[in-house]
């Protein structure tokens, strides 16, 4: 196959980073579709370590176009300064191989202020969002009054409309959330000085990834965030402001629903979350923290502590679903091993009905009691595993009780950090 989409089907923070660097060898364009810098994909390339928020996670292998799509919204000063240090440590040598569409939208200053204010506001009902602005950012796009990239080739338009929309955030900075106001002639002379670093990635990128799809070259969609994060079919209202599945690839990209030919959804083989929100396989406690250090499961946005559960094979058959989903990747093997039993999520009890699929609304999510079966663990790692064959025979168990119960097959098992530490059953770019 020669179009593939990678996308989180938890809360994020699958691996889809380690994963979408890994097919990237094989591919020949990585585009991201939607998000911002919200996303952090960490990689591990050779003992060092890169986390990555904008730039699609194939800018580590020379000679590959990176797309940043019309869906996403961009903090430009927070690109510039991804760019600038890939740059630093030898990656993104030729500047032509970055494309920026001309219709992303920009994340400003006023955007970060209004969500950090809000959230402040909201006290224990916050959403625990990364205060990078993404919400405010979607918002105005939906309102007709965001600011693209494309408005930067006028600069007299411009700063005229960018004056006119920190007039009005700030009124409502001030009355609204007791929050300081936007510097209007700061963040004009930023931008002014941005704009000449910025213009020569503009690029129109729908019709770059359709040329690369018509000459038959492998595009690689990445997914940022997670399936239960959409803004959609995800655990509203704690949730990021986009959406997250398979079909956001086409309006986030340009490009029509036949020219995608496979999903590939990465999964932990437990999960995490951060922030706030309903999580009915979540455990607490000796164990959560233990693999909480074992799996070094931190915010890489942010810092925080990320929450720990069991894997949701309820979860997973429903993000399945949505995704149209190829295959299952999962990652972190490895992090389970020495814990015995393992569980597995397969199904919810909600107000004494028992449910073996997603009840019908989230919000029946807050009080849902898992129904856990339990696996024999492992003790053997299975870190340095090349092959299926090669696993603790525990883990193998493992990997299909959980193909099993989502009801569609495994293409890759993580058992490490490193790039090479990946099982590949299936490449989908060699199917
Ligand atoms: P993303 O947002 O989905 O790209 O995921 P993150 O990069 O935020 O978080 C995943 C973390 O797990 C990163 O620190 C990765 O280096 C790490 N990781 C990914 N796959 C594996 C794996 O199979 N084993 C281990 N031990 N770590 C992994
Ligand atoms: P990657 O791409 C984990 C979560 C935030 C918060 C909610 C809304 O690395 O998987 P936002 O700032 O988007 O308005 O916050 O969404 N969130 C993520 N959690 N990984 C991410 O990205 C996330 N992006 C957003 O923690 O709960
Ligand atoms: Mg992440």
């Amino acid at each position: 196959m020669k179009t593939v989409a990678v996308v989180g089907t938890q809360w994020g923070d699958e691996g889809k980073g380690k994963i979408v660097d890994m097919l990237a060898a094989d591919a020949d364009v990585i585009v991201r579709f939607q998000g911002g810098n919200n996303a952090a994909h960490t990689l591990v390339v050779g003992g060092k370590k890169f986390v990555l928020r904008l730039v699609p996670a194939g800018a580590l292998h020379p000679g590959k176009a990176c797309v940043i799509g019309n869906g996403l919204v961009v903090n430009p000063l927070a690109l510039l300064g991804e760019i600038a240090d890939l740059k630093r440590s030898g990656h993104l040598a030729d500047d032509s191989l970055l494309k920026l569409s001309y219709e992303a939208h920009m994340v400003m200053p006023y955007h970060l202020a209004i969500d950090r204010a809000r959230e402040a506001r909201l006290g224990k009902r916050a959403i625990g969002t990364t205060g990078f602005g993404i919400g405010p950012a979607y918002e105005d796009k939906m309102a007709r009054v965001g600011m693209r990239f494309e408005d930067l080739l006028d600069f007299k338009f411009f700063e005229e409309k960018l004056r006119r929309n920190i007039v009005e955030k700030n009124a409502y900075l001030k009355a609204m959330l007791k929050a300081k106001p936007i510097k209007a002639d700061e963040t004009v002379d930023a931008m002014k000085k941005a704009r000449r670093r910025l213009l020569p990635y503009l690029c129109d990128t729908g019709a770059f990834v359709s040329e690369a799809i018509d000459s038959g070259k492998r595009v690689l969609f990445e997914g940022a965030h997670g399936t239960m994060l959409d803004i959609d079919h995800g655990t509203y209202p704690y949730v990021t402001s986009s959406n997250c599945v398979a079909s956001a690839v086409f309006s986030g990209t340009g490009i029509g629903p036949g020219n995608l030919e496979a999903v590939l959804g990465i999964s932990k083989g437990y999960t995490t979350r951060v922030g706030a929100g309903p999580f009915p396989s979540e455990f607490t406690g000796h164990l959560a923290d233990s693999l909480r250090e074992e799996g070094d499961e931190f915010g890489s946005a942010t810092g925080r502590p990320r929450r720990i559960g069991w894997f949701d094979a309820v979860l997973a058959r429903y993000t399945a679903r949505v995704n149209g989903m190829w295959a299952l990747a999962l990652t972190k093997l490895d992090v389970l091993t020495g814990i015995d039993p393992v569980r597995i999520c397969v199904g919810y009890i909600v107000k004494g009905k028992r449910y073996d699929d997603m009840p019908p609304s989230h919000r029946m999510l807050i009080n849902a009691k898992p129904i856990f079966e339990e696996i024999p663990g492992w003790s053997e790692s299975p870190a340095g595993a090349l092959t299926l064959a090669e696993l603790p025979s525990g883990v193998r168990r493992y990997v299909e009780r959980i193909s099993e119960l989502v009801g569609v097959p495994i293409a890759m098992i993580g058992v490490g950090k490193e790039r090479e530490a990946t099982i590949v059953v299936r490449n989908p770019f060699a199917d």
